[in-house]
């Protein structure tokens, strides 16, 4: 009797349900963590996941490895197990030279070594980013996940299966193929986001914060419980091979990754074909000028031959592929002297402790100032005047200080401790109960939280007052020429010319940009006041509903809860705003001085028609007709909403000339792309 009789017909069915189930939920999983445009919704995803968590604790005989449900699994290990790695896991030499000298004498070094004759053509090169994060094997037996190893010493590594199943991004089965072995290699990393958030939740918990994505990677994927390993988002892009067995190669390095593509795993999409030495420089500046703009760390540059044979003849020296290298960008961390601890103090009164630096060269640019947070977190650094620390800038970030280098310290050095009184106004410092941050109690009477205040209103989307920075406006407030927000309308030339090193044409300029000014929006204006909880979209969802500022002013707390995305406490800061006669008097003095905007409607009165209700567009590239500026209007207006990058939750993405990597993703990911007459077709509510 065959295994299938001996089944009752019910179980039979849970079988075939269950077999549906693992493969409708890994293939949503793939469209969602890999190719990051899922199809189905969240909730929809859950469902299906517990009618089949269901289902195999009902009969457990239906268990599979490669079930979904297996993902987070797993008791807290006493120690890993060393796994000797079938083929070695090699590091590649560093070009430490950033300059394009580095491409050179790789190329240089290939084709002396292949014996090509200086008139011969350029080599061929695969050129990807050097990921920061940590080396990982995946052994795929017959297609299966069997086993994740860290790299080790590069013989011997650990098994850290467990907390690799936990990454979302790593198929447990490979797509189409069931080859006896192939061994996936690549990096496992942390996005900048994932880490910000991260290192955000620990300091609201007053726990430790990690120091960057890569040690906080590592230190995820060597964690015993698997549990806590879950709670940290890990990340992974595949970038070569190991052990295979019954595997036909593709015959280059970037055939090889389009089919690990292909398979299901995660291969980065910033990698090009780079012909000769001078391909390699160009993808090397390309990928430098858009390094601040990735949502992850790269240290450099890989450059490979792309040709397998070619590499295969190429082969090793001293335990490195000649056929490879790692071409370096600058540091993101660096080691400086701390010289001084100053007080900073915010537009709300908060109180930020400043690193001043001796000036170094991190990330891209000369750092002499870095954040560190606040007085709980610079005592758990231990970092003290005069210490060695380590300061890291990457991406869009503020550069903070991430630790000290632990060695004696030559003399004593008092700890540092919060001021009492504010070192601006020399009102109370408070802080809330519990509550991590201090403050300054002296309001708008701070002449810190006015010049903040002031840049605030004057910013490029607030007010936008051209020439009115930061040295200006300490100039405006230290002299008392300006006391509040309406106190700029009153300058005059005058006044102006008076101030130090204020030429009159720059006055001029200045009164010219602030009568420019006073056309406004009304959104733009109430971001501007700086209402705490009011961003710029907050600001104009309350335009929006409400139409003018009268009926905002004087709107309760239940009718503010009905504005799109405003919440209790944003409802209630706004009210307690509207409530204080000083703040009235500021807007009408504003408002005496000038200030207009286009007032009526709103979506409170009457609901317009809102034909992109709901959803996000992506602007990228040059419009024919529209502004950047214009464009993101027209599409609010309509209800929607412009998000700066591409993802799965775009919707449109709207291209003009000379569109970049925004266009290659929607692509990628089969977004639908319009021209601006698409756009207007929408927002006719024609499409
Ligand atoms: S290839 C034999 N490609 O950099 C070649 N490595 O020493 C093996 N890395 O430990 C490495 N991004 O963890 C390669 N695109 C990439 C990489 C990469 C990061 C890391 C890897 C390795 C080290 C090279």
């Amino acid at each position: 009797m065959s295994q299938t009789d001996s089944r009752s017909d019910t179980e039979q069915l849970a079988c075939e349900r269950a077999q549906a189930l693992r493969e409708t939920l890994n293939h949503h999983a793939h469209l969602y963590y890999v190719l990051d445009a899922p199809t189905l919704p969240d909730a929809e995803y859950d469902k299906l996941f517990q009618e089949l968590q269901a289902l195999e604790a009902a009969y457990p005989q239906l268990l599979t490895p490669d079930s979904p449900t297996q993902r987070v699994l797993g008791k807290v290990l006493e120690g890993f197990t060393p796994v000797r790695h079938a083929v070695a896991m090699l590091s590649i030499r560093t070009e430490t030279d950033t300059e394009p000298t580095g491409a050179l004498n790789f190329d240089q070094r290939v084709r002396k070594q292949l014996e090509l004759s200086d008139d011969a053509p350029p080599v061929e090169y695969a050129a990807e980013l050097k990921f920061d994060g940590l080396a990982i094997n995946l052994r795929y037996v017959q297609g299966l996940l069997k086993q994740a190893t860290t790299r080790g010493d590069g013989e011997t590594g650990e098994d850290v299966t467990q907390n690799i199943k936990t990454i979302g991004q790593i198929p447990l089965r490979l797509i189409g193929v069931s080859a006896p072995v192939i061994e996936v290699r690549g990096e496992v990393y942390m996005r900048r986001d994932d880490f910000e958030a991260l290192n955000e939740r620990q300091r609201q918990a007053g726990g430790k914060t990690f120091v960057n994505p890569r040690n906080t990677a590592a230190g995820a994927v060597r964690q015993l419980d698997p549990a806590l390993a879950a709670q940290r988002p890990l990340s992974f892009y595949a970038y070569g091979l190991g052990e295979v067995q019954g595997w036909d190669l593709p015959a280059t390095h970037s055939g090889l990754l389009d089919a690990l593509a292909k398979m299901g795993l995660p291969v980065c999409a910033d990698r090009t074909i780079a012909l000769g030495a001078a391909g390699l420089v160009a993808f090397h500046q390309a990928m430098g000028a858009k390094r601040d703009s990735l949502p992850f760390d790269i240290d450099g540059i890989v450059y490979k031959v792309n040709s397998l044979a070619l590499q295969q003849r190429l082969g090793f020296v001293s335990r490195e592929p000649r056929w490879a290298v790692a071409h370096k960008y600058p540091a993101q961390e660096m080691l400086t002297r701390l010289n001084a601890i100053e007080i900073q103090v915010g537009r709300t009164g908060k109180l930020t402790p400043v690193a001043k630096l001796e000036p170094v060269f991190v990330g891209g640019t000369t750092v002499s100032n870095a954040t560190l947070h606040n007085v709980f977190e610079l005592r758990r650094k231990g970092v003290r005047v005069g210490d060695q620390v380590i300061v890291r800038r990457a991406g869009d970030v503020i550069p903070e200080v991430v630790g000290r280098v632990v060695e004696l310290r030559a003399s004593y050095v008092p700890n540092f401790h919060m001021p009492r009184e504010c070192p601006a106004c020399g009102s109370a410092v408070v802080r809330e109960k519990g509550g991590l941050n201090h403050s300054c109690s002296g309001g708008l009477f701070c002449p810190a939280q006015r010049k903040q205040a002031l840049l605030h209103f004057a910013g490029r989307r607030a007010l936008d007052i051209e020439g009115l920075g930061d040295k200006l406006v300490d100039q405006l407030v230290d002299s008392g020429l300006v006391t509040s927000l309406p106190g700029l309308y009153k300058l005059g030339v005058a006044k102006l010319s008076a101030l130090e090193r204020m030429a009159d044409r720059s006055a001029l300029n200045l009164l010219d940009s602030l009568e420019k000014s006073k056309q406004t929006t009304l959104a733009r204006f109430l971001f501007g006041l700086g209402i705490r909880q009011v961003g710029e979209a907050t600001a104009k969802d309350l335009a929006r509903y409400f139409g003018g500022i009268d009926a905002l002013m004087d709107a309760s707390v239940e009718q503010l809860l009905q504005v799109r995305d405003v919440g209790p406490i944003v409802a209630q800061s706004i009210q307690t705003f509207f409530a204080q006669a000083h703040n009235r008097e500021v807007i009408e003095q504003l408002r005496a001085a000038g200030l207009t905007w286009p007032e009526g409607g709103g979506a409170a009165a009457e609901t317009g028609p809102q034909p992109l209700l709901g959803k996000t567009l992506v602007l990228t590239g040059t419009l024919p007709t529209l502004s950047r500026d214009a464009a993101k209007d027209l599409i609010e207006a309509a209800g929607g909403k412009v998000s700066g990058s591409v993802s799965k939750k775009t919707h449109y993405v709207v291209a003009g000339e000379e569109a970049g990597s925004k266009l290659d993703k929607a692509r990628e990911l089969g977004l639908t792309v319009l021209d601006e007459a698409g756009l207007q077709a929408l927002l006719a509510g024609a499409a």
